[in-house]
């Protein structure tokens, strides 16, 4: 795709301390453990405690990532942090990683494409990388999304978590031989649609009563996580497994010749629904939404850290990720490890 290949050379995640588990759900909403588990998947997920900040963690993995790459924090050239719940409006969070790390030499910024935002984050970099604008680039996601949660919301309570996840993105030059496969990023499929923005939703305090509620179609709007579940859950399912489909076809590539699917981590319904219509099996697919629900963007990296960790990765392995956000944004890649 350019004149360098972009690979994906170590991963790192951290998670609050603080674990919220279904009994403490139960203790909150109207809801119980054997509904949550059957209809989305989920045991249990972390939240910051109260001193702690999407700030903290975001640099924990950022750290656990150029732990596990072996490389000094000064090679970094680039910083993109994913977020839409990071602490301060500005500075960028990626600023405040690049000063927790010590990355001088790093530029630094955010993307914010909520739920899809480390998938847009890794392509966005990849850009530079692939271009040789950059070498190395540093894909951290936070969130603290337990701080915009309505815990009388029972259908979005239950749902969400605290984490961070991080990648290091390094480029070589792009091997031309024709009988190397090309390693690292070989395609993506990025979409959105802005007609929909009423599907799910966060509003900061300050914008305006009334023209939340035209945007919304509700009377009432709080700052707060508001999703319309059933009509997200349908478009989760045909915009992931679209965009999918589109790659691989683009790509002449076989769902059975794919090792690993590393989905956004929302409900298991919705990536078991996937895995069918795309025809991957659940044995191939990263999982970490049981123990820390959705973190939104920093579902993705949490998942591919887990597997990488677990040994679960292989080198030449083909791997797609796929995401979907409010937005509605959705987005895929592939690449070969
Ligand atoms: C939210 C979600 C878990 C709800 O699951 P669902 O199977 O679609 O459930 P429904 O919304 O159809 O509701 C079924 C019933 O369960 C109830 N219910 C909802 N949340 C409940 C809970 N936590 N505990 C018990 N019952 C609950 C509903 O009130 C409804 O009751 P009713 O039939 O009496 O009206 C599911 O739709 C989902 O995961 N959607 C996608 C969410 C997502 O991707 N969000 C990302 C946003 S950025």
């Amino acid at each position: 795709m350019g004149l360098y290949d972009v690979s994906i050379i170590a991963t790192g995640s951290k998670v609050p301390d603080a674990v919220l588990t279904n009994a403490d759900m139960e203790a909150m909403v109207d809801t119980n453990d054997e509904w949550i588990r059957t209809r989305t998947g989920i045991r249990e997920r972390h939240q910051l405690g109260k001193d702690e900040t999407v700030t903290d963690i975001a640099i924990a993995a950022a750290k656990n990532a150029i732990d596990a790459a072996g490389i000094e924090p000064t090679e970094i050239d680039l910083i993109i942090a994913a977020t839409f719940t990071t602490d301060l409006m500005f500075p960028p969070l990626g600023c405040m990683i690049q000063r927790g790390i010590g990355a001088k030499n790093a530029v630094a910024f955010d993307t914010n494409a909520v739920c899809a935002g480390f998938l847009y984050a890794m392509i966005q970099g990849a850009q530079f990388l692939q271009t040789g604008a950059y070498k190395t680039a540093l894909i951290v996601a936070a969130e603290g999304i337990t701080r915009y949660i309505d815990y009388t919301d029972r259908n979005s309570c239950i749902l969400f978590g605290d984490g961070a996840g991080a990648a290091i993105l390094r480029a070589t030059p792009h091997a031309n031989e024709l009988d190397q496969p090309q390693k690292g990023l070989i395609d993506f499929d990025l979409g959105s649609d802005g007609t929909r923005v009423d599907v799910a939703f966060c509003p900061r305090p300050t914008a305006p009563s009334s023209w939340l509620a035209t945007l919304s179609n509700r009377d009432e709007v709080t700052p707060y996580i508001w999703q319309d579940g059933r009509a997200m859950f349908k478009a989760a399912v045909n915009g992931m497994t679209d965009s999918i489909k589109r790659v691989l076809e683009r790509q002449h590539i076989a769902a059975a010749d794919v090792n690993l699917l590393v989905p956004h981590q929302a409900n298991l319904r919705i990536i078991e629904a996937i895995g069918e219509r795309v025809g991957i099996p659940s044995e191939k697919t990263a999982l970490c939404l049981e123990e820390y629900g959705n973190t939104s963007a920093a579902a993705m990296p949490l998942a591919l850290d887990k597997w990488w960790r677990l040994g679960k990765i292989h080198d030449g392995d083909l791997v797609v990720f796929t995401a979907f956000a409010g937005g509605l944004i959705w987005g895929s890649a592939l690449f070969r490890m």
